[in-house]
């Protein structure tokens, strides 16, 4: 079965002053933007002043705008990003206490609905409801920070879900970089998000293409 390939840069990974430029460099080279929400509660950071609706708004881009809830209460925020442009808004499953009403809530704005997993949430949570959801993130570090590093045991968890569901859309977030990025390609992952893997190396241009021949 085709899946398309995605290239997703996590905006996390850019200095705060050089985020729009590298917006509008990378705008149609990429497949999505990445947007990490925290709310210092879910996780022990914080962005909701940096990366708030109105920044998504003020992207115009034809790539789409992906937005990871690291929240606390999620659906607080579903209608302000979908206003402001997101395309997917991805919940964790960690953080709900009905994964199916929080996808049909983010379906009702016309959205896709992805739900993440921390690295110690086995696969099996998924099971009565990932049939309604777009797209599984599976987290390859413990959410909160960029720049970690790859957690290779996350490997065994994109072949379970890619054995079992043959055209899920599954997305890896944290510590991915060209080398961890194929590994998790090969493992069946089809949506890779980079942040540091991107805005950190020598020359972002080209590692954006080497990113995006990966998908041949
Ligand atoms: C981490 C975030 C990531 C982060 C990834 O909790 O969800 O999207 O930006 O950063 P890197 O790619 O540097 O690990
Ligand atoms: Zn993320």
């Amino acid at each position: 079965m085709f899946m398309k390939t995605w290239i997703c840069p996590s905006l996390l990974g850019t200095d705060e002053k050089n985020t729009l430029p590298w917006v509008e460099k990378l705008d149609g080279k990429v497949d999505a933007f990445h947007v990490d929400v925290m709310d210092n509660q879910f996780v022990p950071n914080y962005t909701l002043d940096r990366f708030a609706p109105p920044f998504i708004s003020q992207l115009r881009t034809v790539s789409e705008k992906h937005v990871h809830l690291m929240t606390e209460i999620p659906s607080k925020y579903y209608n302000a990003y979908f206003e402001a442009g997101a395309t997917l808004l991805v919940f964790h499953h960690e953080a709900v206490k009905n994964p199916i009403i929080e996808i049909n809530a983010v379906h009702n704005f016309g959205l896709k609905a992805g739900v993440a997993l921390k690295p110690k949430t086995p696969t099996d949570v998924l099971e009565d409801y990932i049939h309604n959801v777009d797209c599984v993130l599976v987290m390859t570090v413990e959410p909160g920070f960029g720049g970690q590093a790859f957690m290779p045991d996350m490997l065994d968890k994109i072949r379970e879900l890619r054995e079992k569901h043959a055209s899920l859309d599954i997305m890896v977030d944290g510590g991915i970089n060209l080398e961890t990025g194929k590994t998790c390609l090969e493992a069946g992952a089809n949506m890779l998000v980079a942040g540091n893997g991107i805005f950190n190396s020598k020359n972002v241009m080209h590692t954006v293409e080497q990113f995006n021949a990966l998908k041949e």
